[in-house]
């Protein structure tokens, strides 16, 4: 079973969350993962896909334009049915990370996909929305992001 973990990054800081979440993904058997900056996808692994994790640097409290593009041009993408997850990457706890994972999401449900949080019920990271990565707050968070990719790959692999 395939995941796709998809997201835009200009200075790198996405890219390594994104990474990170790979690495938990792949903590979970039977479970084949690529992360993918949306330059450079692969349609055939992505329309393969049981799950795809969106990740997006915060621009003024939302997501990227390169992440609203690709949205916005996806129509090609088998998306119905899918389970979706977001990630996001921000500079200040207080910058707005929350309305980009909500934007990310709102389009999710429209294009039928089946949207998951991570599960704050699990416990730490207590992922509401999503996973949030706030740049300043570094001690610990890595590992956090291995276990949203973990939970998100465990799942897929429930649902499918
Ligand atoms: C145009 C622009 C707008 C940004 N707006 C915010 C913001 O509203 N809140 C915030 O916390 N950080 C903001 N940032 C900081 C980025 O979200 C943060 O550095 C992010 O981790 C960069 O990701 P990247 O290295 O993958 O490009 C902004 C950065 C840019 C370039």
């Amino acid at each position: 079973m395939k995941i796709s973990i998809l997201y835009s990054s200009k200075t790198g800081k996405t890219e390594r969350v994104a990474k990170l979440i790979e690495e938990g993904v792949k903590r979970v058997q039977g479970i084949e993962v690529k992360a993918m900056n949306l330059n450079e996808i692969d349609k055939e692994f992505i329309d393969d896909s049981k799950g795809i994790i969106f990740g997006t640097p915060t621009y003024y409290a939302n997501m990227s334009w390169e992440m609203k593009k690709w949205i916005d041009e996806s129509s090609s993408f088998n998306l119905e049915g899918k389970l979706g997850a977001a990630f996001s990457t921000a500079n200040s706890i207080a910058g707005g990370s929350d309305i980009a994972l909500l934007a990310i999401l709102n389009h999710l449900m429209v294009k039928g996909m089946l949207v998951y949080s991570g599960g704050v019920a699990f416990g730490k990271p207590k992922t509401h929305l999503g996973y949030v990565h706030i740049n300043e707050i570094v001690e610990n968070e890595d590992e956090n992001a291995r276990i949203f990719g973990e939970r998100i790959a465990k799942k897929v692999s429930q649902i499918f």
